[in-house]
């Protein structure tokens, strides 16, 4: 599959939970489809989910890349057309994600001027990433009909998301999954 993708975001010379970083780190590999595509797996019942281990994918990454390799958790997500997460966070992780094959939307929910919750919705094609720092709140679904993948950087490593319900006064977590726990 070609994939035409935007120019990644320049990689950071800051700490590894500079969100550019794993920006740049998401694209690399959404775009080296050989490192994962053998992998990837279709589950009806739920998303697929996998680990993917920085020392696997190392060789095929620019230099560049491996500071923020080093720290970085990364998740390899399939995603069947209706499948989604539930509004969430990534507790103090920062990160990032790029789609890698099909199409995504995500739902992002920030608090707006004034405090009152402030909802944007953007479809991200094969080849878009979104980069996000701690507390970030958003949804992820694949409402289309074909299946999708997306690659997931976050640093530190991902230890809970705690899980929203939005109304009109504003977020009310509804849940807490923890890594070693839940996933
Ligand atoms: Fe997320």
């Amino acid at each position: 599959m070609t994939t035409v993708l935007p120019p990644a975001p320049t990689p950071s010379a800051a700490p590894t939970t500079a969100p550019a970083g794993a920006a740049a780190l998401a694209v690399a590999l959404a775009i080296r489809t050989d490192l994962w595509a053998d992998r990837v797996e279709y589950r009806e019942e739920s998303r697929w989910t996998s680990l993917l281990d920085p020392a696997d994918v190392a060789h095929a990454l620019d230099p560049s890349l491996h500071a923020e390799l080093h720290d970085a958790q990364i998740w390899l997500l399939s995603w069947l057309p209706g499948q989604g997460t539930p509004l969430h966070d990534h507790g103090t992780s920062a990160g990032a994600f790029a789609v890698a094959r099909g199409a995504l939307t995500e739902r992002v929910v920030a608090r707006g001027a004034g405090g009152d919750p402030h909802q944007s919705t953007a479809d991200l094609a094969a080849g878009r990433v979104r980069f996000f720092g701690a507390h970030y709140v958003h949804q992820v679904v694949n409402t289309l009909h074909e299946p999708a993948v997306s690659v997931h950087v976050y640093a530190p490593r991902l230890t809970l998301m705690n899980t929203y319900r939005l109304e009109e006064t504003g977020l009310v977590r509804v849940g807490t999954e923890r890594a070693g726990v839940d996933w």
